[in-house]
């Protein structure tokens, strides 16, 4: 069975006295994770540290990057590289959130290369995909996503893609309460492991863990995680709050 995974992303929220608060109501309300399951906590640059070692010891916790540097090192003022990351232990990293790409004109030549340099530092990529509301509404997303998929991602060889962690977030949903059904989740999900499988093969394709994302709350998580193809949740406001994340790790399958 493919991993089972909450990620929490904390974006730019938070104090660090504010996080480690959140982090130890988070332990003591929800102290195991069901065999299978990790929750990743997508935190600041500036807490890695702080928030890596407030976890250790619990099997399954871990601690993401929201981002990595395209380039390795040298006179880029404000990057943060993958083996900077890698130094300080960090086993994750998101790449390609809808805000990089709107925000930060990320486009998907530059995330080719940032999923390369965490990869060469053996730092996971949860990599993020997602179609606006516009193509949604045009009801052309299979195709959207297909493009970023194949622009982002289709580079890897298979080994790259095995274990592999995908975030399907619909930005039409991302921070607006206005979650995706499950079941348009699940046929978006359906949809992606099919085009990893026709190029990768079964294999690879049924061990890629394919988080949803986009309003996940506790009191949704449990219905969407259910679906086959749901393999947990990317969360961004919930997982501001302990109560609603902890339900969120209990909903993932074990
Ligand atoms: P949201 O954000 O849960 O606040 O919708 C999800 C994300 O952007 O990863």
């Amino acid at each position: 069975m493919r991993k089972q995974i909450a990620a929490a992303n904390w974006k730019m929220n938070l104090t660090l006295a504010e996080g480690e608060k959140l982090i130890s109501d988070i332990l003591a309300c929800n102290s195991e994770l069901k065999a299978g399951t990790e929750a990743i906590f997508a935190v600041p640059f500036p807490y890695l540290v702080q928030i890596n070692s407030l976890l250790k010891g619990g099997p399954g916790l871990f601690v993401s990057a929201q981002n990595i540097a395209a380039m390795n090192n040298g006179a880029f003022t404000g990057e943060v590289s993958g083996a900077m990351l890698k130094s300080i232990g960090v086993q994750y990293a998101i790449i390609g959130h809808s805000e990089r790409r709107e925000y930060y004109h990320e486009h998907n030549a530059v995330l080719v290369e940032k999923v390369l340099r965490s990869l060469e530092h053996d730092i996971h990529p949860i990599f993020c995909c997602g179609e606006p509301l516009s193509i949604r509404e045009n009801g052309s997303q299979n195709t959207y996503v297909f493009e970023q998929l194949k622009e982002g991602l289709f580079h890897l060889d298979a080994a790259q893609m095995k274990n592999f962690i995908i975030a399907y977030e619909p930005i039409w949903a991302i921070g607006t309460g206005k979650t995706a059904t499950s079941d348009q989740a699940e046929d978006m999900h359906l949809h992606i492991r099919s085009l990893i499988e026709k190029k990768y093969g079964a294999d690879i394709a049924d061990s890629v863990s394919i988080l949803y994302g986009g309003s996940v709350k506790g009191a949704n998580a449990k219905e969407i995680f259910g679906k086959p193809n749901v393999d947990g949740g990317l969360v961004g406001g919930a997982s501001l709050n302990a109560t609603e994340f902890c339900e969120i790790m209990k909903s993932l399958k074990s």
